[in-house]
């Protein structure tokens, strides 16, 4: 009987290495261990046995027993975790995968005009400077050669802050700035916020751009002046590109004009876009600096003079990108931005 349960150990213990399913192992279990199985079977002729072998064969059945037991519960736990393991694996999800694109900004169309505006001047040998949004009074209208009763004083038509205090109305007192802290010579540009009160339509905005511009030396002429714009018109715009000089006002400049540039869109052929002129409205003011506005700023009037001149960004932005809203630019709708 010991061999009979020798010779079962042997063989349980053998084939429950080839088990490979939690099914496979059950089958297994009852065959050697069941209520049938063959060691149940062996133990059930024990009565066949001495009184003294009896507890001997008892022990050495239940040793086995205990053995194959603990192999089983080994095994079981091994496939049950390999079956965890494979759940896992299937049911995974890669985060790491890439779903939806990420999306990149880029440069609004406005600080690229900027950014084209700026380099063109560089590369013409102007510096950049920059001037504060809120003004003073004084720098924006007084040394400015404006009058007390210029009507772009009045209070409709600008913001104050406090008798002392505004949101400049123009880039032009960053001149005053640039002349009393860096003296002549001097070729500068600034661009930056301007501010008027203005209602919001397709064309106008209380807030809006300019790029300014000042060049201050001796025997700097009306010449310096229509040769420098005119380069810098024909490298934004295309060499086609001509220009017109139309007499015009500013109280800072004299004399002063307004420039014309050639239709963009026909080229000085004549469409409906410029009502069949061959030009676009008004691009830039533009002057010999007021001798008042230099002695203002303590630059000699009598030995140096200069030229400045002022445009709106946000329309040259409109014109070279198509855009018929001046209101898109300023609303951050990315719709509109990713176009660019
Ligand atoms: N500051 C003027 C404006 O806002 C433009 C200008 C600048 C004109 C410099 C002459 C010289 O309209």
């Amino acid at each position: 009987m010991k061999e009979k349960l020798q010779e079962i150990k042997k063989r349980a213990l053998e084939d429950i290495l080839e088990l490979k399913t939690l099914d496979e192992l059950e089958k297994f279990r009852i065959k050697f261990l069941g209520k049938k199985g063959e060691l149940t079977l062996v133990l059930r002729d024990m009565g066949k046995l001495s009184k003294e072998e009896r507890p001997v064969v008892g022990q050495i059945a239940n040793d086995i027993r205990q053995e194959i037991e603990k192999k089983l519960l080994e095994i079981k736990t091994e496939l049950i975790n390999k079956a965890k393991r494979e759940k896992i694996e299937e049911e995974k999800i890669d985060i790491t995968i890439d779903t939806d694109e990420i999306m990149v900004g880029h440069r609004h169309p406005l600080l690229k005009t900027i950014d084209e505006l700026e380099d063109l001047f560089i590369s013409m040998g102007f510096t950049v400077v920059e001037g504060p949004e809120i003004e003073t009074v004084k720098n924006n209208f007084d040394a400015l050669n404006s009058p007390e009763n210029h009507p772009s004083r009045d209070l409709s038509d600008t913001f104050y802050l406090n008798d002392e205090l505004l949101l400049r109305t123009h880039t032009s007192p960053v001149q005053i700035r640039a002349m009393k802290e860096m003296g002549a010579p001097l070729k500068i540009i600034s661009a930056g916020r301007t501010f008027r009160f203005d209602d919001v339509d397709d064309t106008h905005s209380p807030m809006f751009h300019q790029l300014e511009g000042l060049v201050i030396g001796e025997n700097i002429s009306m010449a310096n002046l229509i040769h420098t714009l005119d380069i810098f018109i024909k490298e934004l715009f295309g060499k086609d590109m001509e220009t017109r000089y139309r007499p015009h006002h500013f109280p800072f400049t004299e004399p002063s004009a307004e420039v014309d540039v050639s239709c963009i869109k026909c080229r000085g052929e004549g469409c409906e876009e410029c009502s069949f002129t061959g030009w676009s409205m008004e691009l830039l003011g533009c002057g010999m600096v007021h001798p008042k506005v230099l002695e203002n700023c303590g630059i000699d009037s009598e030995k140096y003079t200069g030229f400045a001149f002022g445009m709106g960004i946000d329309r040259i932005t409109m014109v070279k990108y198509g855009i018929d809203d001046i209101r898109l630019l300023f609303e951050n709708d990315m719709r509109f931005l990713k176009q660019f």
